[in-house]
């Protein structure tokens, strides 16, 4: 008798965590942070330069525009904070106002392109969070990659639903840890 009550406890006990009511873990990111690279796939993926402790910036590619890039220079990194679901940048003697992180969203592609622009952006400007993972956007897409890509520097693009084949040899999967400025 006690046995099973022990039992039922036990097993009441052991089956919590897996309640189907799984909430959003979120977590708060420090007010200003630079965003830096950890590569989470060892393997066939992390060949081409190395893509761990990487600061996020934005790549000149116009006024008010820019592509999301990688450096190993802690000076050429942007601050980073969050407004609400924005993910907005910044630097130092910036006067044009905020620049957000986008996603370059394309039907049928296995990753896109990760912007950081004033100008032009796509809607997918918001739906950014942390959790102890890193930044993340959205809760169905499957984090980021860091690739040694056109401008030839690491770039940085977010992997999209669709699974095709292999990723570039050049990209490794990376988190983006918030680091506070
Ligand atoms: C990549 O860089 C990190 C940080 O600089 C270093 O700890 C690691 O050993 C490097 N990995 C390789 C394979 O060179
Ligand atoms: C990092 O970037 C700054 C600013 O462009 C530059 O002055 C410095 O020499 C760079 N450091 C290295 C190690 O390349
Ligand atoms: C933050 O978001 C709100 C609502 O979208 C917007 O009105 C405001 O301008 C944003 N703030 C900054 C600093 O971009
Ligand atoms: C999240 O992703 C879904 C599926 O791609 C999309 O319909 C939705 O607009 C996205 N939400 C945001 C805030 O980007
Ligand atoms: C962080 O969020 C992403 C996207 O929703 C999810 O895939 C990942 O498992 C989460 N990480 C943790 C540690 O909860």
């Amino acid at each position: 008798m006690q046995f099973s009550i022990l039992l039922t406890l036990l097993s009441i006990f052991t089956l919590a965590p897996a309640s189907p009511l799984q909430t959003r873990q979120t977590i708060d990111p420090p007010a200003r942070y630079y965003l830096q690279t950890k590569v989470v796939n060892g393997g066939h993926l992390d060949f081409g330069t190395n893509k761990t402790n990487l600061w996020l910036y934005s790549y000149h590619t116009g006024a008010g525009l820019g592509d999301a890039a990688l450096s190993t220079n802690k000076s050429w990194a942007w601050e980073g904070y969050l407004n609400g679901s924005q993910q907005l940048m910044t630097y130092a003697g910036n006067q044009a106002g905020p620049w957000p992180l986008y996603i370059g969203y394309g039907p049928y592609q296995q990753w896109n392109l990760v912007g950081i622009s004033i100008a032009g952006i796509s809607n997918l400007a918001s739906g950014f969070f942390f959790n102890s993972s890193g930044l993340q956007f959205n809760e169905s897409t499957g984090g980021w990659l860091a690739c040694d890509w056109w401008h030839g520097v690491p770039q940085l693009f977010q992997i999209n639903g669709y699974t095709y084949g292999r990723i570039p040899n050049s990209c490794s999967k990376v988190q983006l840890r918030p680091v506070a400025v």
